[in-house]
C-alpha cells in the first residue's frame, strides 16, 4: 500500500451481459489497465436508522464500514473512504490502520461525496469503484467481476437483482392521497446494488457538472455512457433501517 495519499482532506437499456449502444465509441482507446481505485461512501447522516449512523452499527466483531473497507482493499489498489464532517479523527485512524489510503469529508448529497472522493483521487486511476459503505456482505468476487467487465469494455459495470415485489408510480390526488398512476412492467426491471465500477475518465466527466443521482451510473447513462448489468447479489443488502441489520446478521453468519 502507498502512504503517498495517507493526507486527511476536507474537502436507453439495461441489457444483462450485453453492452447497450453507446455514442461514447472513442472512449475505448483509453487504457484501463492502470490502478483501481475504491471509493467506499460512508458520509450518509443515516437520518433513517437511528441515533448511530448504520455504518458504525456492529456485524459480527466489525463493525458496517470495516466490513466494506476490508472487502474493498482487497480487490483495489487504493481505497479513498468518505466520512461525514465532524469524522475527521475516525478518518485519520482508518488511514492509519491502513483500512484506507486516504480518508476525506463529505457533502450534503451522495453525489458530493462521490466528488470530493474524486479530487483526491490520482490522475493515472484507469478505474474507479464507487461503494456504498451500507453493503457490507457485498462479496469480493462481486467487486472483480464489475472491475472485470470494464476491462473488458464497458464504461460502466454495475450489479442488479430481479424484482420480485409489484412496482407501480404513484401520483398525488386534490386530496393528498396517494393513488396508483401506473403498473410497472416487473420483467423489465431490476433494484441495482453496489459496487459499481467505472472508466475513471468517464466518471470523472459523468461528474463533472453538479448533477445529483442516487447512483453513479445514473449520471455515465446521462452522458450517454455503455452500462453493463452483471448479476447481482441477493445477500448484498444495503442496512438503512434496523431491520436491515438484524437480516443482514443472519445473512453474515450464514456467509461464513
Ligand atoms: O442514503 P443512501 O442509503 O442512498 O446512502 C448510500 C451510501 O452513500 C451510504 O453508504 C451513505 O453513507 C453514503 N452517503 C454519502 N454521502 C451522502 C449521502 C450518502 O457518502 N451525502
Amino acid at each position: 500500500m502507498s502512504n503517498d495519499y495517507s493526507a486527511l482532506t476536507s474537502p436507453s437499456l439495461l441489457i444483462h451481459g450485453c453492452e447497450m449502444v453507446s455514442a461514447m465509441t472513442n472512449r475505448n482507446s483509453v487504457p484501463t489497465d492502470g490502478p483501481v481505485w475504491t471509493i467506499v461512501l460512508a458520509a450518509g447522516s443515516g437520518r433513517r436508522f437511528g441515533v448511530t449512523p448504520k455504518q458504525y452499527e456492529f456485524l459480527g466483531n466489525d463493525r458496517v464500514i470495516d466490513h466494506s473497507l476490508a472487502v474493498s482493499r482487497a480487490a483495489a489498489d487504493h481505497v479513498v473512504v468518505v466520512l461525514a464532517p465532524g469524522q475527521e479523527r475516525e478518518g485519520a485512524e482508518l488511514v492509519e490502520t491502513g483500512a484506507a489510503d486516504v480518508a476525506v469529508t463529505g457533502g450534503t448529497e451522495r453525489a458530493d461525496s462521490v466528488r470530493a472522493a474524486l479530487a483526491v483521487i490520482a490522475e493515472d486511476a484507469a478505474v474507479i469503484v464507487v461503494h456504498d459503505a451500507a453493503r457490507p456482505l457485498a462479496s469480493g468476487e462481486l467487486h472483480q467481476a464489475v472491475v472485470a467487465a470494464v476491462h473488458a469494455g464497458a464504461d460502466a459495470a454495475i450489479p442488479a437483482i430481479p424484482v420480485t415485489d409489484t412496482i407501480k408510480r404513484i401520483a398525488h390526488d386534490q386530496n393528498g392521497r396517494s393513488v396508483v398512476a401506473e403498473t410497472l412492467d416487473r420483467s423489465t426491471l431490476v433494484a441495482v446494488q453496489t459496487p459499481q465500477a467505472f472508466r475513471a475518465d468517464i466518471l470523472r466527466d459523468a461528474h463533472a457538472s453538479s448533477a445529483g443521482a442516487t447512483d453513479d451510473a445514473a449520471l455515465v447513462e446521462a452522458i450517454g455512457g455503455t452500462v453493463i448489468v452483471i448479476d447481482g447479489e441477493s445477500t448484498n443488502i444495503k442496512i438503512t433501517g434496523p431491520n436491515d441489520l438484524a437480516i443482514a446478521a443472519i445473512l453474515f453468519d450464514a456467509l461464513g
